[in-house]
């Protein structure tokens, strides 16, 4: 049941249009499906039979050129349909029954709150009928839809819609066509009783498109910053990529219950609500952020992904990893590029990185998979954008928009691969990119081991960079890879030393990026007058491990002069990881190094120090992040060493805690700004540090901040600072007020349940078992789901790596019962456990055994088939 992209075959036919018409039911939903089919002149299958993808159909009829198929005509095997001989060109005419209101996998047509709504990428249009189900058949697709017009006055689907009208018994129908052709999964339908929200954007040349979201009435007010995020990205597109919007309309819909965070159909954009909705009461900053990113993400679907699609599955990083880049370009370009790049690297060095060395490692071109539905992975979305992002760096901007100008215009209507890419990028700017296409093949993490040496006498300072990639499942011994490698070297007094390769060279630029393509290179510096600290990697130029012995006071002078702001903050990193590795499992009164105290001081008091920089280097490493690097992770141990650090810090600063706290007390109405976002970050720092160590003052700071505060960012800080803390009382207090506040609004709700479950003090098993029986939560809502036992077994570390092994139990219970109901969710959620072999060996075996217990379950999906079996493979 696995498939390789060595047995990609182009389509035998080819779908021109689909007419579809959906009668909506509370006990169903009829679909009449009616395709122009043609064979592919391109294949050579010759006259062989028609096959159609199915999945959980009821076949009601089948009819070729208006004429009723019988049963001896065609084979129904359920997954396919099977129809032939058939003629070169013809009009075929499937009738189906599904039942969205039973469907909890959510692929398809699915109902969430009373309305209907679809998900169909990757495979998803197949359980609503039989169809080609495969992104290189693209057709143009017109869509009617009944339905009741009381309980659904609102029915969409792609396009434009053309005609409307009342019919018998309280019914109605809208029909929308849409005119570029496009893969069935970029197909959409939703109907409910639904609030519109409207707004226009007029475009480069003109136009005026008309913006609406469609979300609950209760969400009405929730609108306003993914409306104005919206008109932002398509000023951004237009102007940074020349890319400008194609339909007359373009929809935003909200649904609560939705496997991943949203989906680009075309002109009708599906969102889970968490990831649209927000107001200053009920969204914290960093959920505002996320939104403008996922907003933008969808949005820049549109040409990459839309207009130029994917050829198959196997290329899905050609528009993930594409678009990712994309959005973050745009959210560097909104708020702070240091702020966004060290966000992304956090994310990419903690959990891709760990994916990367893991059992599923696999590469940002896969070669072959069992279930789609598992790859859409960090690897292929954030791997796949920094890949792009090389080409970038390696280019320079102009050469690559010139190169992305070419790519959509050569494959503008197409279905291609990542290959056609990189030959786009290649082919505009006379670069050869051959050996960086290794990047799409072979997965792993490569290594970069620097060693330096300093010649006095000749002035001469030699860098030398080792390359090597590390095996992963199924693929060895791999080629070097082209990476682009840029550094400066800093002098005794923190100034920029001019990097001369040539002994003579006159002005020499103080920063390089050199390319690295053999296992072994040397670079040497000329005209270095004494020994400099280099500063590698800057900007985190390639996604790599870089190996090289800084001493502490390496680190703490490149925390301070680095004027490279993301290797500022990674230096403060690396320090605070070798202080806390070095106490991990070291006696109680084991010493912390007292240099690292001093620079945490420096950084909260100096005020001039770009504050937004400042509120992410107070962020101590995260266990997940310290657990990545270790050897053989000892959670507990780890859990330990870096709260004594933290307890360590807030003693010795604090007074300087409560300064920073009270200096930054919010002046002016709240915004989302990178300076005021940095504020409150900070503040909250700053609290959250005070009540780990069961300050009084910080105590009544944060009751007080909870009860005022006008904001989510404020009110959940001081909430989650209150459960982190002894304080019993309060925290019993603020956890039933903050419930009893917001208990109508589903997406905080979630923000309580994850606070408790992420939780040490708040989110151990009994009280992770009282959540699962809370009122408000609902195994069928994804959101609830991965606010409660995502967040226990991905956040609450400690708690779920308890020695005795109940915690990795208790995952294993929870995904063996959504395995039947949600097989996505299930295959998402047991990720932990999949990385048994990364733990001490007490710790491994119960987590094998938990993983083990999963693949005896009876009828596993193949879903979580997949990532069971390739976790315990060896
Ligand atoms: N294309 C969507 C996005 O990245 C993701 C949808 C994936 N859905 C899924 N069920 N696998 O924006
Ligand atoms: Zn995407």
């Amino acid at each position: 049941q696995t498939i390789y992209l060595s047995e990609y075959r182009v389509p035998a036919y080819l779908v021109d249009t689909v007419d579809l018409r959906f009668e909506l039911f509370e006990n169903g939903a009829r679909v009449h499906s009616t395709l122009e089919v043609r064979r592919n002149p391109e294949s050579d299958a010759g006259e062989v039979p028609l096959e159609l993808d199915g999945d959980s159909l009821i076949l009601e009829s089948v009819a070729l050129n208006g004429a009723p198929l019988g049963d001896a005509d065609f084979e129904n095997r359920g997954d396919k349909l099977i129809i032939g001989p058939v003629p070169a060109k013809f009009e075929l005419s499937v009738v189906t029954w599904i039942e969205p209101q039973n469907n909890t996998r959510l692929e398809g047509l699915y109902k969430s709150s009373g309305m209907f709504c679809s998900q169909c990428e990757a495979e998803g249009f197949r359980c609503i009928t039989f169809f080609p189900d495969r992104p290189d058949v693209m057709s143009r697709f017109r869509t009617r839809i009944e339905a009741d017009k009381g309980a659904y006055p609102i029915l969409l689907s792609n396009g434009n819609d053309v005609d409307r009208g009342d019919l018998d018994d309280g019914r109605h129908y809208v029909i929308w066509e849409d005119p570029f052709p496009k893969p069935c999964y970029l197909f959409a339908l939703v109907a409910g009783d639904l609030v519109e929200k409207r707004d226009t954007f007029k475009t480069g040349s003109g136009r005026d498109i008309d913006l609406r979201m469609y979300v609950e009435p209760r969400n009405a007010e929730k609108c306003d910053h993914a409306m104005d995020s919206l008109k932002r990205s398509m000023r951004w597109d237009e102007e940074v990529y020349g890319r400008e919007y194609d339909l007359d309309i373009f929809m935003i819909v909200a649904v609560d219950d939705f496997n991943m965070g949203a989906m680009e159909n075309k002109g009708l954009n599906i969102f889970n609500s968490s990831c649209v909705l927000a107001s200053q009461e009920t969204a914290t900053d960093l959920a505002f952020q996320r939104i403008e990113a996922i907003v933008a993400h969808e949005y820049f679907h549109n040409w990459s992904g839309n207009r130029v699609t994917c050829r198959d599955w196997f290329q899905l990083s050609l528009k993930e990893g594409f678009t990712v880049f994309r959005d973050s370009q745009f959210s560097a370009d909104m708020g702070s590029p240091t702020v966004k790049r060290i966000e992304d690297v956090t994310l990419l060095r903690t959990a891709q990185f760990a994916e990367d060395g893991g059992p599923m490692a696999h590469p940002v071109r896969p070669a072959s998979y069992m279930e789609i539905s598992n790859f859409y992975t960090l690897t292929i979305y954030e791997k796949g954008a920094e890949v792009v992002r090389m080409i970038y760096t390696l280019l320079g901007p102009d050469m690559f928009r010139k190169g992305s100008d070419l790519y959509f215009e050569r494959h503008d209507g197409q279905a291609v691969t990542t290959d056609d890419f990189v030959k786009a990028m290649e082919d505009a700017s006379g670069r050869d990119l051959s050996q960086f296409r290794l990047w799409y093949e072979q997965a792993g993490t490569p290594v970069l081991s620097v060693s330096d040496e300093y010649d006095s006498e000749r002035g001469i300072y030699r860098l030398t960079v080792e390359q090597s990639v590390p095996d992963t499942p199924g693929q060895k011994a791999k080629k070097p890879q082209h990476i682009p490698f840029a550094l400066g070297l800093l002098g005794a007094r923190g100034e920029s030393l001019p990097l001369r390769l040539e002994p003579e060279s006159q002005d020499a630029p103080t920063e390089r990026v050199l390319e690295l393509t053999d296992t072994c290179h040397t670079f040497e510096f000329h005209g270095i007058n004494e020994r400099p600290v280099p500063s590698l990697l800057r900007d985190f130029s390639a996604p790599v491990r870089v190996r090289y012995s800084w001493t502490r006071e390496q680190m703490l002078f490149l925390m301070s002069h680095d004027p490279d702001g993301f290797n500022r903050w990674d230096a403060g990193q690396r320090l605070a990881v070798d202080v806390i590795q070095s106490l991990v499992g070291a006696p109680k009164d084991a010493p912390v190094d007292a240099r690292l105290v001093a620079a945490y001081r420096q950084l909260i008091s100096d005020s001039s120090l770009d504050q937004a920089l400042v509120a992410k280097m107070l962020q101590l490493p995260s266990e997940a992040y310290l657990i990545e690097l270790a050897e053989s992770a000892d959670v507990p141990a780890i859990h330990k060493a870096r709260e004594r650090v933290l307890k360590h810090l807030a003693i010795a600063l604090r007074s300087e805690l409560v300064a920073c706290y009270r200096r930054n007390l919010e002046e002016g109405a709240y915004q989302v700004t990178p300076d005021q976002i940095a504020r409150r970050s900070l503040r909250n720092t700053a609290l959250a540090w005070l009540l780990q160590i069961n300050d009084e003052e910080g105590r009544e700071l944060a009751l007080r901040q909870f009860k005022e505060s006008d904001n989510m960012t404020d009110r959940i800080s001081a909430l989650r600072a209150l459960v982190n803390s002894d304080y019993e009382a309060d925290r019993s207090e603020v956890l039933t007020d903050f419930y009893a506040r917001f208990q109508d609004d589903p997406q905080v709700v979630e923000q309580w349940f994850s606070v408790q479950a992420s939780s040490d003090r708040a989110g151990q098993l009994p009280e992770i078992h009282a959540l699962l029986e809370h009122k408000a939560f609902d195994w069928k809502n994804p959101n609830k789901v991965r606010s409660v036992v995502g967040a226990f077994a991905g956040q609450n570390l400690a708690a779920f790596h308890n020695p005795d092994g109940s915690g990795y139990d208790f995952l294993a219970d929870q995904v063996c019962r959504l395995d039947d109901s949600n097989p996505q969710i299930a295959a998402r959620l047991v990720t932990p456990l999949t990385r048994w072999r990364k733990f001490a060996p007490s710790y491994s075996n119960r987590m094998k055994a938990a993983i083990e217990r999963i693949r005896d379950k009876p009828d596993l999906s193949r879903d979580v088939y997949e990532v069971v079996h390739k976790s315990l493979a060896d």
